[in-house]
């Protein structure tokens, strides 16, 4: 099969971030996977967005944290990106997993607890996981550290992802200290050697965000595990035409 396509926030370039009409797209380009990312409402409930605050990709105002569920659903998060999406709701990480469930996609779940550490996120998104069956086909990541620390303590067996954007001192010693099982890197920090180090260590390496050619080329070259891309469909073509 080679590096797996995950398209990132859904079919992000055709359609707005984390909704389904951007997920649909991804399935039907024929994208291996999903990556998403997740907050959490007043009321705990996690919900498909990407940023804090609501208002970049909804017509309202705030921060998730401070909407109930019933308040956040009412938002439009469609129009900012194209009026042929207006009043695109936001979806929970819920109907995300009941619509994904039958369509054997591998999934990224990203939560999103690096800026706001919220309480029980792991064991909430990891109940819903197991309650959909989707726990084998699924790879759990943080910027935060000690998020991933608190999902391989509920369960081990969990395939979890440390994310980062810069460089670190002794970065595998670190990721061993945080038991995680992969590493998602910036484009930019993508090399050979670090995809070697993985390989050794047997970590899987996927990068974001790849949407060039050029830049696919190099990681499928690299046999990273995976890419994050906003162009699935191109992503599939390039991968026939390079691997
Ligand atoms: O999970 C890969 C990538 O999505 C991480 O960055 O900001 O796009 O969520 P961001
Ligand atoms: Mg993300």
């Amino acid at each position: 099969m080679g590096t797996l396509i995950y398209a990132h926030r859904g079919a992000s370039k055709l359609a707005p971030e984390n909704t389904m009409p951007a997920f649909e797209l991804a399935h039907q380009a024929g994208a291996d996977g999903i990556e998403t990312d997740v907050q959490l409402t007043k009321d705990g409930v996690p919900v498909l967005i990407h940023d804090e605050n609501v208002r970049r990709t909804t017509n309202g105002t705030g921060f998730v944290q401070d909407y109930t569920y019933e308040e956040i659903k009412k938002l439009d998060a469609g129009s900012w990106f194209s009026t042929k999406f207006s009043d695109t709701p936001i979806v929970t990480l819920e109907e995300f997993l009941e619509w994904v469930q039958d369509k054997s996609m591998v999934l990224n779940i990203e939560l999103k607890n690096n800026v706001i550490d919220y309480k029980n996120m792991e064991r909430i998104v990891y109940d819903l996981l197991q309650a959909y069956q989707l726990l084998d086909q699924t790879v759990v990541s943080s910027f935060n550290p000690d998020s991933m620390k608190r999902m391989k303590e509920i369960d081990p067996k969990v395939a979890t992802a440390f994310l980062t954007s810069q460089k670190l001192p002794d970065l595998f010693g670190y990721l061993k200290r945080l038991q995680v099982d992969g590493l998602h890197v910036k484009y930019r920090l993508l090399n050979k050697k670090l995809a070697e180090n993985c390989m050794q260590q047997n970590l899987a390496l996927r990068s974001y965000t790849v949407n060039r050619p050029a830049q696919m080329k190099k990681c499928f070259k690299l046999k990273c595990e995976g890419i994050f891309t906003d162009v699935p469909h191109l992503a599939k073509e390039y991968r026939e035409l390079y691997q």
